[in-house]
């Protein structure tokens, strides 16, 4: 049986694939036309979020049994078109989670000491000590939207610097929630209490522009945001807007609705940091997703049935 791992993979993965005897090709980069190609005579496909598995490279696939994304979000495949056509989309849940976890605090102190524009200033031969001002995470509130396993992590971090966590996930009980020393409440008003935000839903039709102009307007002035989820659950234009009209002290973006970025609003402001979607971008997570996937793939291709989805 044939394996195409079509996003660049972690040697770790790729050696157990290539171990388990199937017949293992790297093909990275492909356009959708390509892919269309490859994919004839394809048993399992691996990706990371580059490959877009459209529903015309599914409608191409004549022997795809599988789809393993080396990852979270499987928004870059069609799940419905793989679903109708009995095609499992299998993604690593767990691997990844502490870097995003760090990175997203990471962001949220970067943001905080506004360490990223005090490098830049520094590195143009400026010593400017008061623009930088910053403020301690130390009793402040923090709100985090999407209580799952990143959420989670992050929730546990704020708590060790000594903040108090405001939290939102409709599917987390009271009880969980009091046992992770959360206090469950609104969006709203996490909006109106929070001195600083992160979102950590998966992008759905519920959770698109889930913090909007309605959102800021309530927020406090010194608010910072952080999205290390996906782009999109944040409204790109909105957050521009309330960054530039003074209505938010900033934010801290990992993620957007079109990767990479070019021409957006969001790059365009000093209050605004960002990085290249880099949540999971560690050698241990890397590792970690690759050989969950390798495992995943296997099993499957060996008629052992899936884990995760
Ligand atoms: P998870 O499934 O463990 O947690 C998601 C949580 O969101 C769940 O608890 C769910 O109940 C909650 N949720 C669903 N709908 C909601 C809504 N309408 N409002 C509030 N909460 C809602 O997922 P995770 O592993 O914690 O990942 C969270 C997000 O981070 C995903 O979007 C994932 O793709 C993304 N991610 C990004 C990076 C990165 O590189 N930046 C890395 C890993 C994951
Ligand atoms: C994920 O969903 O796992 C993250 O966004 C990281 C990635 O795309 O590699």
């Amino acid at each position: 049986m044939k394996i195409l791992v079509s996003d660049s993979l972690s040697e770790e993965g790729l050696a157990i694939l290539k171990e388990s005897g199937f017949d293992v090709v790297v093909k990275t980069g492909l356009s959708e036309d390509e892919l269309v190609n490859e994919i004839k005579g394809v048993d399992a496909l691996v990706i990371r979020s580059g490959t877009q598995v459209t529903a015309r490279v599914i409608e191409a696939a004549d022997k795809l049994k599988i789809v393993g994304r080396a990852g979270v979000g499987v928004d870059n495949v069609d799940v419905e078109a793989a679903t109708k056509k009995g095609i499992i989309v299998s993604n690593t849940p767990d691997g990844n989670t502490l870097s995003a976890a760090e990175h997203t605090f990471a962001m949220l102190m970067s943001a905080a000491r506004n360490i990223p524009q005090a490098c830049a200033s520094l590195r143009a031969d400026k010593w400017e000590r008061n623009k930088f001002m910053g403020v301690e995470l130390n009793k402040k509130v923090f709100g985090v939207v999407g209580l799952g396993r990143i959420g989670a992590e992050v929730a546990k971090r704020g708590q060790a610097f000594g903040m108090t966590i405001l939290g939102y996930d409709p599917f987390v009980s009271e009880e969980r929630a009091k046992s992770m020393g959360i206090q469950l409440t609104t969006v709203e008003d996490i909006c109106r209490r929070a001195d600083f935000i992160t979102v950590h839903t998966p992008l759905t039709k519920e959770t698109t522009n889930l913090i909007n102009k309605d959102m800021f307007n309530v927020m406090k002035k010194n608010v910072r945001i952080i999205n290390c989820a996906r782009g999109g659950i944040i409204n790109e234009d909105d957050l521009a807007d309330a960054v530039e009209a003074g209505k938010i002290a900033g934010a801290a973006i990992d993620v957007f609705v079109k990767e990479p970025p070019t021409g957006s609003r969001l790059l365009k402001s000093d209050k605004i940091i960002v990085t290249p979607h880099l949540g999971a971008s560690t050698v241990e997570a890397q590792i970690n997703v690759a050989i969950d996937i390798a495992h995943e793939i296997i099993n499957v291709l060996n008629g052992e049935g899936a884990k995760s989805a």
